[in-house]
């Protein structure tokens, strides 16, 4: 077994998981430390999301370790991931799009004042934009309600919640996958000013065009194994790309793009098969 990493806030060591008899992950090792981003890509089906519901507290691990903050933990909810400071933002935001700004931010952890627990409607205003403000992300009215956003806004308006309430790690899970260019380059700057604030960043994506621009670490699945674990010094954007689309599938497509018969135009669709 792999020795344990000091520096790691989040560390996974042959970790595997079965449901039923389908593994979705076997044998996975990943490190997540501060001040770090480390993408993990795959394909669809890799076991992306198995990864992320462990940390998350979702899905427990069959085999292997998970170390939280140096002990050996198995999470039994979301709750008990979050207290040890890891926030997992998903592609379906837990947001609720009919309140507005400020309460999405507050959702659940609301500042109160007074003996009977008024709700403190000024200082979360306060609170609210000052944070934005210093990540930089410009929302006018915070009293609108959030499903008036963009898609790339909730992403950091989800990322800016997630630093305040002293998150440790952040997951990302495909944050730019349903963003246009412009947003993505949005989101892609918060996941930066993550990593600079000390977090540690694990961005689940199958972009690795997106992954390079961001990423300090890279963990490719591939029906749940590790297949590649490098770092930004160790590998370009092209070896990246390559690894990740499977350099064989790759060659093969190309093989039979080329040394294919030539195409049977002249096939009905009754004698397909
Ligand atoms: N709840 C589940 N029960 C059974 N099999 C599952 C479950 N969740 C995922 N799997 C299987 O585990 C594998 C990895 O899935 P997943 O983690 O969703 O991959 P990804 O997010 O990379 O697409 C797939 O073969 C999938 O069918
Ligand atoms: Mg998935």
């Amino acid at each position: 077994m792999n020795s344990h990493d000091d520096t790691a806030i989040v560390q996974l060591v042959d970790v595997g998981k079965a449901y039923g008899n389908v593994d979705a992950l076997r044998g996975v090792d990943l490190t997540v430390r501060p001040g770090e981003v480390t993408c993990v890509l795959g394909d669809n089906g890799a076991g992306k999301s198995t990864l992320i519901k462990i940390m998350s507290g979702l899905h427990d691990y069959t085999s292997g370790e998970m170390v939280v903050d140096g002990e050996v933990r198995h999470f039994s909810s979301p709750r008990q991931s979050l207290s040890s400071g890891i926030a997992t933002v998903y592609q379906d935001l837990a947001l609720a799009p009919l309140q507005s700004v400020w309460r999405n931010f507050f959702l659940g952890n609301e500042l109160t004042k007074g003996p009977f627990g008024a709700l403190d409607i000024k200082r979360m205003k306060a609170v609210c934009d000052e944070e934005l403000t210093k990540m930089g992300i410009a929302v006018p009215d915070l009293d609108r309600p959030v499903g008036g956003l963009s898609g790339g806004q909730k992403q950091c308006l989800a990322i800016a919640r997630a630093i305040y309430f002293g998150a440790k790690v952040i997951i990302l899970d495909e944050p730019t996958a349903a963003l246009g260019v412009k947003q993505s380059g949005v989101v892609l700057k918060y996941i930066m000013a993550a990593r600079d604030a000390g977090l540690g960043v694990v961005l689940i994506t199958h972009n690795p065009h997106h992954a390079y621009l961001v990423g300090d670490h890279f963990v490719v699945l591939k029906l749940g194994r590790v297949t590649l674990d490098a770092s930004k010094r160790e590998i370009g954007l092209d070896e990246l790309t390559a690894q990740m689309a499977g350099v064989s599938e790759l060659e093969a497509l190309e093989h039979e793009l080329r040394h294919d018969d030539a195409p049977k135009v002249a096939v009905s669709p009754i004698d397909v098969d």
